[in-house]
């Protein structure tokens, strides 16, 4: 398996990050997980024994040690914080516990009219000061070796989560509420909108080098219901951070959605595996750059699969600027780290980069 690190390379990586967001040339392509801090790491299992996810979340010290795991093990070019996609419900007067091997769950969930105007929408930095707190001890942690990654959930799957009360394959009280109660929808939809800006914005402050908002239910939607219920307030977000820092939009199973999701506005577009990643960049507006695109499932196929197919990758962006290479979705809790390892060393020394 190849080193972790290449005489090519002449950039940071933060710089090397930051420059692809903005569709600059690199010296390598820049590489990171989605949730590479925690799942597949003996060193977070390790933490976790000791401390209950929220307490991780809450305590900037702790965050920031989960944060770094990824960074000294693999080498990759983006930290992404420690936290979950729930959080700002913090300041929205709404309870939540995130409970292992099941995920998120509110005993209260939102389903009518009343309970949507019941929802605060607070300062950012006094609802979730921690989260600024822990980015701030992450920038100065980390200095040059890699990008502070700020993220929230995306509107659309926070008010899955929110309506439903719970993960769900297909969330049917949430899209019930969507098609049978527009008004509601719209409400609820602009209230998050403005709070998921305000958590972003105070990230962007705080120290976050680049955001990334996940819409993880986002390819539930058909392509009409998707531009009349979501893709506005995708739009408002990406509108509202233009200049302040590089933003990548995430979802899966939306290859039906690409052209929609690429007018929203974002610097990056993240996709999985479903199209070739050359194929879903021609669905993109020009100057728009692209995240992924790896299928996380690849990896636990052992060293020789991962790296053929991360060669695909390479060979069908050919060195265009404009790339972050990463996995079309989380890593799975099973995976080899030793694979995760060897893949960055394969990327950042990349047979299209000598
Ligand atoms: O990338 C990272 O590792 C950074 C931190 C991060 C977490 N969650 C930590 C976490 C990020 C970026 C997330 C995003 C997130 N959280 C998403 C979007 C990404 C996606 O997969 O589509 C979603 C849908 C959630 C909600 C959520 N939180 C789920 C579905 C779960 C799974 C429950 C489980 O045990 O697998 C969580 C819990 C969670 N969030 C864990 C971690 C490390 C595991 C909890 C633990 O350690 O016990």
């Amino acid at each position: 398996m190849p080193a972790t690190s290449h005489d090519t390379m002449t950039m940071t990586g933060r710089a090397r990050l930051i420059a692809a967001a903005r569709s600059q040339p690199v010296d390598t392509t820049p590489v990171w997980y989605m949730r590479q801090a925690g799942r597949c790491l003996p060193e977070y299992r390790a933490l976790r024994a000791r401390h209950p996810f929220m307490e991780v979340a809450r305590t900037p010290e702790l965050a920031v040690e989960a944060t770094l795991m990824p960074v000294e093990r693999f080498g990759v070019d983006g930290a992404v914080l420690f936290a979950d996609i729930m959080l700002p419900l913090d300041g929205m007067g709404v309870p939540f516990r995130i409970e292992p091997k099941v995920g998120p769950v509110i005993d209260n969930p939102i389903r009518t009219r009343a309970d949507v105007e019941r929802i605060v929408i607070a300062d950012a930095d006094e609802a979730t000061g921690y989260v600024m707190d822990a980015l701030r001890l992450l920038r100065r942690e980390l200095g040059d070796r890699a990008a502070a990654l700020g993220f929230s959930g995306a509107p659309f799957t926070l008010a899955c989560y929110l309506v439903e009360g719970h993960g769900s394959r297909e969330y049917p009280r949430a899209k019930a509420l969507m098609y049978g109660d527009p008004e509601t929808w719209h409400l609820l939809m602009g209230k998050l909108t403005e709070v998921v800006t305000r958590y972003l914005r105070a990230q962007i402050a705080a120290g976050a080098d680049a955001v990334q908002l996940f819409d993880s239910w986002l390819g539930l939607l058909g392509t009409e219901t998707y531009a009349e219920f979501v893709q506005p307030y995708t739009a408002r977000i990406f509108a509202d951070l233009r200049g302040l820092a590089p933003t990548i939009h995430f979802s899966t199973g939306t290859t039906h959605l690409l052209d929609g999701i690429a007018a929203t506005g974002p610097d990056l577009v993240s996709v999985d595996w479903r199209l070739p990643i050359d194929a879903a960049w021609d669905r993109l507006a020009p100057g728009q750059g692209i995240q992924g695109n790896l299928d996380p499932t690849l990896l636990m196929g052992g060293w020789d699969v991962t790296r053929r197919a991360a060669d695909d990758i390479l060979r069908r962006t050919a060195g265009r600027p404009g790339h972050i290479f990463n996995l079309g979705h989380g890593i799975l809790p099973e995976t080899d780290p030793a694979v995760l390892e060897a893949l960055t060393g394969h990327v950042h020394g990349g047979a299209l980069h000598p």
